[in-house]
């Protein structure tokens, strides 16, 4: 999320790690002397061995080809429109407002009800993901596409509420429970007609998940005290899920949807309670962002001051069964999860990595205690639940250690305020600070390239990061455009505890902002800025999405294409550019790797623009109808792979 409408507050801010500002200090420094570490960092014309070597980067000593990506870029700018390579068109699938569920009303901007928004497809799509019909069927024409619906901007949902930084908090008690019937996920079914992707009306699969749905809770934290409300004396039924970000999916066809900025619905004055260091490491404050604790007690925490830590899981949903609920899967522990995307280990226990977004959070991965039954789904159903969670130390060395968050090991006992994983779970950050991992510069989407078996990390920015700060994993102070991490697990085994790493590129304008860096061909245009999301074809090559590229570096935020192997490693192309305020998020490309699905987040979440006068009205541009959030598909004109 950006989050513009919130002004200068940066919603990754504000429970921002403090264990980091110390820790990692003077790394560079011990290898090659302050100076020579600065003079590195500071010039993309600075000798490519030193930089190389300082950087841990083998794209530029590889590089010297073209890319594998043959299409035309695009153009870097920014505009009320988006953009698609020459020979390419976009197909919006689903929008704001349109039907989801059997019985869903036409969309009316002018008069939005809970009834009609719990049918209707939901605000702020982010991420995708695809299940192919028949379940178990090799992909083909037909899918389940389930989408997470992060936040809500009310300034551009309701007339009236103008813009500026408080306006989300001027939100009426109905337009609240709108926002939180526009929150959760979506499923729908959708085919291929002739080369279109269309949403097939009355599907059986078809279902809406809300801020207000119930969703059951498993594993180390369920029933525990800590998770117990006057609403909910057994603390196993959470209403809604919220804030859901990126996400994943199971070996056995379930889809994992991330809850991340939780926080921020949460008013009350925290500081005063007696889980105010808890409150404080997670950035529940009476800062609230949202309109929803004036109205909904739940949600302040002087009233109810358990309900925060009722968020912030992974939750599974199947959505080949639209009657079973989700399942907030607390193993997972308790953070702001960006996504959660899994690799299999080589004994077939599966292997989920998920990054914790925020400045001087950590990257995490959690190894399930048995492997995947691929013969049988039902006995995968509770597989979530028993294995380990591991915190990652990227040392200076270029080796990476996965450090166990269990109960009773090294520091995580009853003694430190650890009386059981259940602990454990819930206070995931407090558990890790003791283990000392690296402070990330916000870890967004982690995943695997289903290619090669290595693993990438969006580094997505972190502007506060002090030159005393700075080690080799977070090259940058003041990292304004992010960075990607490549990770090879040890023997390829995703459930090693070690492995290596090495950096794939850093962001920003080559030439022109300190310590950018891609392979040396890189275009005027290939460039991009503050990487969140990725996704990969079926030949290993990444395809990255951003968000906020705006504001750090006045282009609009796109999707950037890249070879990961071979002379065009690191070679980024831009292939998509965004409407004015929208991010980018959940790519995701067909099997056959004939389309690419793309979320298209905040359309007009631009400073000033509100529902009466907003800065695009991206899709529809029909008078009077607001920007509305839409999943696209991206294909070739007259089909064939994409990119090339
Ligand atoms: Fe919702 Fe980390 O982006
Ligand atoms: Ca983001
Ligand atoms: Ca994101």
């Amino acid at each position: 999320m950006d989050r513009r409408s919130l002004g200068d507050v940066d919603p990754e801010d504000i429970g921002s790690n403090r264990s980091g500002e110390t820790t990692m200090g003077e790394l560079i420094a011990r290898r090659l002397g302050r100076r020579a570490a600065l003079r590195g960092l500071a010039g993309a014309g600075a000798a490519a061995a030193l930089t190389a070597d300082l950087l841990g980067n083998t794209a530029l000593a590889q590089a010297t080809g073209p890319s594998t990506l043959t299409f035309k870029e695009v153009p870097h700018g920014l505009d009320r429109m988006h953009h698609v390579p020459e020979g390419y068109e976009a197909q919006v699938v689903i929008r704001w407002g349109d039907p989801v569920v059997s019985g869903a009303p036409a969309f009316d901007p002018t008069a939005l009800t809970v009834a009609a928004q719990e049918k209707q497809f939901g605000y702020n799509c982010d991420f995708i993901g695809l299940h192919p019909l028949p379940a178990g069927s090799p992909a083909g024409d037909r899918f389940l596409m389930v989408v997470n619906h992060e936040y809500t901007d009310p300034g551009l949902m309701f007339a009236g509420l103008g813009a500026g930084r408080n306006v989300n908090l001027k939100a009426s008690k109905p337009q609240v429970e709108v926002e939180m019937a526009a929150h959760g996920g979506s499923v729908i079914e959708i085919q291929r007609d002739n080369g279109t992707w269309k949403v097939v009306p009355e599907s059986r699969y078809a279902r809406r998940i809300t801020g207000t749905s119930p969703i059951d809770v498993s594993g180390p934290a369920a029933g525990h005290d800590k998770l117990k409300t006057s609403a909910d004396p057994t603390g196993r039924k959470v209403l809604g899920m919220l804030n859901n970000c990126a996400g994943g999916s199971t070996p056995w066809g379930t889809w994992l949807t991330c809850e991340e900025n939780f926080n921020g619905y949460f008013g009350g004055d925290a500081d005063k309670m007696p889980d105010a260091k808890a409150y404080k490491r997670y950035g529940v404050s009476k800062a609230t962002w949202y309109a929803w604790a004036q109205h909904i007690d739940r949600f302040d925490v002087e009233k109810e001051p358990n309900e925060p830590n009722r968020f912030g899981w992974v939750v599974e949903i199947d959505p080949y069964d639209p009657g079973s609920p989700p399942v907030k899967r607390t193993a997972l522990g308790r953070f702001k999860h960006e996504g959660c995307t899994y690799a299999l280990a080589k004994d077939g226990r599966v292997v989920f990595y998920t990054g914790d977004d925020e400045r001087f959070d950590y990257v995490y991965k959690f190894v399930t205690a048995r492997p995947w039954n691929p013969n049988d789904r039902a006995a995968n159903k509770d597989l979530l639940d028993e294995g380990t969670l591991y915190v990652a130390r990227f040392n200076d060395d270029g080796k990476v250690e996965w450090l166990p968050l269990v109960h009773g090991q090294g520091p995580l006992t009853a003694e430190n305020g650890f009386a059981s994983q259940a602990d454990v779970v819930i206070q995931a950050r407090m558990a890790a600070d003791l283990l000392k991992p690296t402070p990330m510069d916000r870890p967004e989407d982690i995943e695997t390239n289903p290619a090669t078996g290595r693993v990438y990390v969006m580094l997505t920015n972190n502007t506060r990061r002090t030159e005393q700060q700075v080690n080799r994993a977070n090259p940058l102070a003041r990292n304004a455009h992010g960075h990607v991490i490549e990770i090879a697990p040890k023997d390829g085994d995703h459930a090693s505890a070690e492995g290596t790493w090495s950096i794939f590129l850093v962001g920003g304008r080559p030439g022109m902002d300190p310590g950018a860096r891609y392979h040396r061909q890189v275009s005027e245009n290939g460039w991009l800025s503050c990487v969140d999301n990725c996704a990969f074809d079926s030949k290993g090559r990444i395809w990255i999405a951003t968000d906020g590229a705006p504001t750090a570096a006045g282009i609009a935020d796109g999707l950037y294409g890249a070879d990961t192997t071979g002379y065009g490693k690191g070679l980024t192309r831009c292939f998509f550019q965004a409407p004015s305020g929208a991010e980018v998020c959940g790519p995701i490309v067909t099997p056959d790797d004939s389309t690419v699905f793309l979320a298209i987040q905040h359309p007009g979440e631009d400073a000033g623009s509100s529902f009466d006068k907003p800065s695009t009205r991206w899709p529809d541009f029909q008078e009077n109808m607001p920007p509305r959030p839409s999943v696209i598909a991206i294909t070739k004109k007259g089909g064939g792979p994409i990119g090339s």
